[in-house]
Formats: C-alpha cells, sequence, structure tokens
C-alpha cells in the first residue's frame, strides 16, 4: 500500500465517520432506545469499504462531496442494517459484531429489526436530502433501490438462505454473492461516479466490470477469512459457515483455489480501470486492499 493511498484513506474514513454520526438522528430524541441501538449499529467499528469506494469513484468526474458524503452514508446505513438482520437467530444467528455484542443480544429482537428498517428508510431519506438536483438523484435512488431489494442484497441473503446444506454449483455460488454482497459494492462504485455526472455506456460498462469483479472477490476473501482467522482479529464468530453448513467458495473450491480466484479477480478489476487513466488509481488500490485485507 502506497504512503499516498493509506493517507487518503485514513483522513477520509476520519471525515466520513464525523459526517456520518450527524446524518443518524440523535440518541436522545424519541424514541431514544431506538435510535441509540441505530447508532450502536452503524458507528464505532467496520471497515468502511463502501465509503471509501464512493469516494474514490466520485474523483473520477471530481464529484461534490456533499453528495458522495450523502451516497457513502446511505450505503453504509443499507450495508450496517443487512449485517443487523444477517446476525439476527432467524439468519445467522450470530452473537458478535464488529467486536461487540450483535443488535438483537445488545437489545433484544424486535429492536434489532426496527433498527434495519429504520436504517434502510434513514438512507433514502439522507440521500434524497442532498442539495444535488433531482435530475441527479432520482437515478441514484432508483439504483440504491434495485442493489437493496429482491434482485440486490435482499435477493442474494434469501438465496443463502435457501442454500443451507445444499451442493451448489459454481455458477450458483457466484450468482449468490454477486447478488448478497456484490451488488451493494457496485453501487458504491456507480452511485459515486453519478455523483459526478451522468454515465456514458463505455463508463458504466467499465466500472460494472471492476465493480463486478472486486464484489465477487469480497465475499470470496469473507469465506476465506471465516476458515482462517479467528474471531478476535475478525470481530464476528470465526468457522461460522462450516458449522452452519453453508455453501462457500472454500467449501466448494478449497482454500488455495479461493484465493488465487481473488488474485484473479483483482486483476480483472484493474484491468476494467485502465480506461480512467491516474484518476482511477485509488479504485485500483481498494481492490487491493479488497484482496489482501487480514478481516
Ligand atoms: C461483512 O461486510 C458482510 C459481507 C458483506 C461479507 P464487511 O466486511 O464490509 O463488514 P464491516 O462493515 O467491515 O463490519
Ligand atoms: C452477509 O454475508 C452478507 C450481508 C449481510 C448482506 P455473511 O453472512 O457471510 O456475512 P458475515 O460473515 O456474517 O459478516
Ligand atoms: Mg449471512
Ligand atoms: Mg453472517
Ligand atoms: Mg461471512
Amino acid at each position: 500500500m502506497s504512503s499516498q493511498f493509506h493517507d487518503w484513506m485514513k483522513s477520509t474514513q476520519t471525515q466520513f465517520e464525523l459526517a456520518f454520526a450527524h446524518l443518524l438522528p440523535e440518541s436522545d430524541v424519541v424514541p431514544a432506545r431506538l435510535h441509540e441501538a441505530m447508532r450502536y449499529a452503524a458507528l464505532d467499528g467496520g471497515k468502511r469499504v463502501r465509503p471509501l469506494l464512493v469516494f474514490a469513484a466520485g474523483r473520477l468526474f471530481d464529484a461534490p462531496s456533499e453528495l458522495l458524503t450523502r451516497a457513502a452514508a446511505a450505503l453504509e446505513m443499507i450495508h450496517a442494517y443487512s449485517l443487523v438482520h444477517d446476525d439476527m437467530p432467524c439468519m445467522d444467528d450470530d452473537a458478535l459484531r464488529r467486536g461487540k455484542p450483535t443488535v438483537h443480544v445488545q437489545y433484544d429482537e424486535a429492536t434489532a429489526l426496527l433498527v434495519g428498517d429504520a436504517l434502510q428508510a434513514q438512507a433514502f431519506l439522507v440521500l434524497t436530502e442532498a442539495s444535488a438536483s433531482a435530475e441527479r438523484k432520482l437515478p441514484m435512488l432508483q439504483l440504491l433501490a434495485k442493489a437493496a431489494g429482491s434482485t440486490g442484497m435482499c435477493g442474494g441473503q434469501a438465496i443463502d438462505l435457501a442454500s443451507v446444506g445444499l451442493a451448489l454449483s459454481l455458477n450458483q455460488l457466484e450468482q449468490m454473492h454477486q447478488l448478497k454482497t456484490g451488488a451493494l459494492l457496485r453501487a458504491s462504485v456507480l452511485l459515486g461516479a453519478m455523483s459526478g455526472k451522468t454515465l456514458s455506456t463505455p463508463e458504466v460498462t467499465a466500472l460494472d466490470t471492476y465493480s463486478s469483479a472486486i464484489g465477487l472477490a469480497f465475499q470470496v476473501v469473507d469465506d476465506v477469512l471465516d476458515a482462517t482467522t479467528d474471531s478476535v482479529t475478525l470481530g464476528k464468530t470465526a468457522g461460522k459457515d462450516a458449522a452452519d453448513n453453508k455453501p462457500t467458495y472454500v467449501s466448494l473450491l478449497g482454500l488455495d483455489a479461493s484465493s488465487k480466484l481473488a488474485e484473479k479477480l483483482c486483476n480483472d478489476a484493474h484491468e476494467a480501470l485502465l480506461p480512467f487513466g491516474q484518476k482511477a488509481q485509488h479504485l485500483h488500490d481498494l481492490a487491493d486492499l479488497i484482496v489482501q485485507r487480514k478481516a
């Protein structure tokens, strides 16, 4: 990792963290317990990969920072909601997330359900309230809705739950990963770019190729880390996929082939960025980060 990328990443994360805290309802506003639980789920933890992708893609077309910040916050709210629901007893039944007790453990199940619902609504609210024109925001809101919904993240989660104990083909596994994880990562890249300008078809195609590669790589690495890393490092329960009999890249291909696939996807992602030249350097480095991360 170059020191320039490292410095950009740290300052972007710090600035995002501050803005993000202001875009969530304060914890003394009624209903205080729900707002406190929303802040518990969304703040103080998480790698903020989706916001970093938004800001890195925003640099391609010099997008305004207020719109990027709100798009990044919207994505991170939907992501946080997906994690709260993913951890609930009716889904993965996990007790640890980002090194803390999960929301249904710290609060209760009904609160966890409502935290997810309310974070999703708040995501659309913060993007709608950006100062950009309605013409700029409407396609962004549509894209976010599709990425979060039944043909995006929620659809992937449905396939995940229906696949427990099944031997999926490689194609089926890839489709599940592209939806449950890839959809929000793709939306991060596209929303960042769309914050700057209306994209041409070749630009969308190139960014789609990049995002599909990093989206799949992200979940392949998540599967590898689940099988190889301890719970303290991960901040979530390790070994959970095998314990729950989930089909993963590790269960289908093994560890070595999964890691090799992630590297190949990283190269594909780099190649897709070539038309954007030097302005895509942070997106290039984020692909490396996604594949080389240790948690
Ligand atoms: C975890 O996402 C869930 C997946 C989609 C694989 P992250 O690894 O981005 O989780 P945080 O936000 O850093 O906690
Ligand atoms: C979750 O995938 C993806 C979403 C939350 C949409 P996982 O179930 O593999 O995520 P972790 O491992 O619990 O973070
Ligand atoms: Mg899951
Ligand atoms: Mg899970
Ligand atoms: Mg996982």
